[in-house]
């Protein structure tokens, strides 16, 4: 048998060049594993939500998460978090004792690592996770509202905010403020930002503004992913 057959293969590896078609492979293998991850990983129950709706996962920082926990001081009751990813904010909430404590999340992915967290962290079946879509959400009884969502997403999410929470609701607004509302309270520098809004008085400045009018949400403006 001849033992330097090994070592010569990978000295003969190291010498020899790759050329133009190795590049190819290499350069389509990698395009294919990450288009696999966004479909198969990133993407499922994304597919009926339009392309402008569409927010990627990105997990809030821990001093995000403690900004955002600073603005709920003094708050308490429920707390949902409107695409809540790994769950980190939820199980934050819960720990502050808010309770119910819910998240919307519609990568079933996600859903399943948020309930592991959960569960690791001891909060089985203390908090909730549901795999749906935070546009169809009725809000109606949601006192206490978090979000870390794209800027691109906001303004439609101020107007659903706007018409369907009750006055005494508190909105805590992550990494992205809110376009046109004023904050009541900032908390953090940079990407860990968070912003505070009082539902109560954000309706009063509205109103003086368009001269007590309430704002509406067209069927059209998130005429979305009907299942
Ligand atoms: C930027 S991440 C924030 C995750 C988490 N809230 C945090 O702070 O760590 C936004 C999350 O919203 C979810 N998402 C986006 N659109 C959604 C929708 N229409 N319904 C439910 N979840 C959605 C994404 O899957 C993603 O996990």
């Amino acid at each position: 048998m001849d033992d330097d057959a090994p070592d010569e293969a990978f000295t003969d590896l190291r010498t020899r060049h790759l050329g133009g078609w190795g590049v190819v492979q290499i350069a389509a293998g990698t395009g294919l594993a990450v288009y696999a991850m966004w479909v198969g990983v990133l993407q499922p129950g994304f597919r009926r939500v339009p392309l402008k709706l569409q927010v990627p996962y990105i997990p809030a920082s821990k001093a995000q998460v403690k900004n955002v926990m600073t603005l709920m001081r003094g708050r308490t009751g429920d707390l949902v978090d409107l695409g809540s990813g790994d769950g980190r904010i939820v199980l934050e909430a819960y720990q502050h004792g808010f309770s119910p404590a819910v998240g919307y999340e519609l990568n079933p992915w996600l859903v399943r690592l948020a309930r592991f967290h959960a569960w690791r962290a001891g909060c089985h079946g203390k908090v909730s996770y549901r795999q749906e879509d935070l546009w169809k959400v009725d809000l109606s009884k949601c006192k206490n509202v978090t979000v870390f969502l794209a800027p691109s997403v906001l303004s439609l999410l101020q107007k659903k905010l706007q018409v369907e929470l009750p006055d005494d609701a508190l909105v805590v607004a992550g990494r992205f403020p809110f376009p046109d509302w004023s904050p009541c309270r900032i908390e953090g520098q940079g990407v860990d930002r968070a912003w505070a809004y009082s539902m109560q008085a954000q309706r009063q400045h509205t109103s003086q503004k368009n001269g007590n009018l309430r704002p509406t949400v067209n069927d059209s403006d998130y005429k979305l992913v009907q299942e």
